[in-house]
């Protein structure tokens, strides 16, 4: 793994940088960014009722109508390319052979088909499966079929697989996740590995084995499922804050923290709560993985989903993850260390985040330097949903802004070179 004894000197500073941080992670050149795209479940759930609800159930038309949205609404150009079943699209056995086959009235085209079309879109084709006895809706899981599952997959042309972990025994994981990584390797067909693997175990109390999950894995659940409410939101984003100094350093070009799905855009979130669940995944280095119905999008919320300053902070190419750096009166400050850098000093995104309730925007004073903004050229400041330049800061410069109730702000602080 020692690049350096390799590689020439134009390239050594990279080189050691990689050495300062962890260097045995997944090596399969994928998820070099948090991935972005579009998944079933939270939306549409386990909804196999097609003859009565067969524009909402899971079913090939489904995947293949989100498919288009994605590319004729401009979500694809600006990178949600993944589009990813979840449970629910199995038959209820495997076929004459022992292996897995989706259910014949809602994907009568079969998989492979379905597969060749996403990536007809230039899409990427996502697939779900459980690394247990079942999935959690109760079809075939991969447990005691791993080669021939995975064999299976990269038949299909899957892109991307996230591997559940119900009925399976938590403690068993650390040497079945690895083990399955091994097969999709074996195929050679490149697929990302999304694991729920620290997320059960942490459900036990286990403390999850980080240096094998970054080795196995290029994204992985550490907390509960989204659901479609600000407090599930909150208590995602709490978690993560409250353990932030195990979480973070875990996080990086290929191998990244998932708090689960964007919700924007459906029933549960104010628009000012949907701006902050995309400024704090963004923040957090999250995978961007839509679970919403492209057919009904509110262009306020499609905006929010296609705020491309946003998406670059979540995108930024040195991937190192945020944290949150206060709490205080009801205002939380979460910062992202980002490109563009000068010597040690790195710019930063900054969410100003209001977890207060009384029905007026509340004004944070700010000050960059308090942050951890030392650079003594200052910053250019730029309020990403605002659009809008607020100007250049000396470190101990002091500004404002106005945060709305359960709303974000959100900065980007550059170096001025
Ligand atoms: C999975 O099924 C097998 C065969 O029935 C059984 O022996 C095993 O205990 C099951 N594993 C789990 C984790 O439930
Ligand atoms: C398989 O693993 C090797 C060694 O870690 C890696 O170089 C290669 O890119 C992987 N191949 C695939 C298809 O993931």
């Amino acid at each position: 793994m020692n690049c350096c004894n390799r590689m020439f000197k134009a390239i050594t500073v990279t080189c050691i940088l990689a050495l300062l941080v962890e260097v045995h992670t997944l090596d399969n050149g994928l998820a070099l960014t948090p991935p972005m795209g579009w998944m079933a479940w939270e939306r549409f759930r386990c909804n196999v009722d097609c003859e009565n609800d067969p524009d909402n159930c899971i079913s090939e038309s489904l995947f293949t109508t989100m498919s288009d949205l994605l590319v004729s609404e401009g979500y694809a150009d600006l990178g949600y390319k993944v589009v990813s079943l979840d449970d629910c699209w199995l038959a209820n056995e495997r076929d004459a052979e022992g292996k897995l086959q989706p259910d014949p009235l809602r994907f009568p085209s079969g998989l492979k088909a379905l597969g060749d079309y996403i990536h007809a879109k230039g899409l990427l084709f996502g697939m779900y499966e459980d690394y247990g006895n079942y999935t959690c809706a109760g079809y075939p899981g991969i447990l005691g079929h791993l080669e021939v599952d995975a064999n299976t997959f990269a038949e299909w042309g899957v892109d991307y697989l996230k591997l559940d972990g119900c009925y399976a025994d938590p403690v068993e994981m650390d040497i079945g996740y690895p083990e399955f990584g091994q097969y999709l390797n074996a195929t050679k067909r490149s697929m990302v590995y999304s694991c729920s693997w620290p997320d059960y175990q942490r459900e036990l109390g286990i403390i999850p084995d980080w240096e094998s999950i970054i080795k196995t894995c290029n994204l992985w659940r550490n907390f509960d499922d989204i659901q479609d409410s600000w407090a599930s939101v909150t208590s995602i984003l709490d978690y993560y804050a409250d353990n932030q100094d195990s979480i973070i350093p875990n996080a990086g070009p290929g191998h990244w923290n998932d708090p689960d799905m964007l919700i924007i855009g459906n029933f549960g979130l104010s628009y000012d709560q949907a701006k902050a669940q995309m400024a704090l995944w963004a923040i957090m280095a999250a995978p961007l993985i839509m679970s919403n119905d492209l057919r009904n999008m509110d262009p306020k919320f499609k905006a929010i989903l296609q705020n491309k300053e946003i998406i670059a902070v979540d995108q930024d190419v040195l991937g190192i993850q945020g944290r949150r750096l206060s709490k205080e009166h009801g205002i939380e400050i979460w910062t992202r260390p980002i490109s563009p850098t000068e010597e040690n000093f790195y710019s930063y995104a900054v969410a100003i985040l209001s977890r207060r309730d009384d029905g007026m925007p509340y004004k944070v004073p700010i000050t960059l330097s308090k942050y951890g903004m030392t650079y003594s050229l200052g910053y250019k400041v730029t309020d990403l949903y605002e659009g809008i330049v607020l100007g250049e800061f000396d470190p101990d410069a002091e500004f404002s802004v106005f945060v709305n109730p359960s709303g974000v702000v959100v900065l980007r602080c550059d170096l001025i070179f």
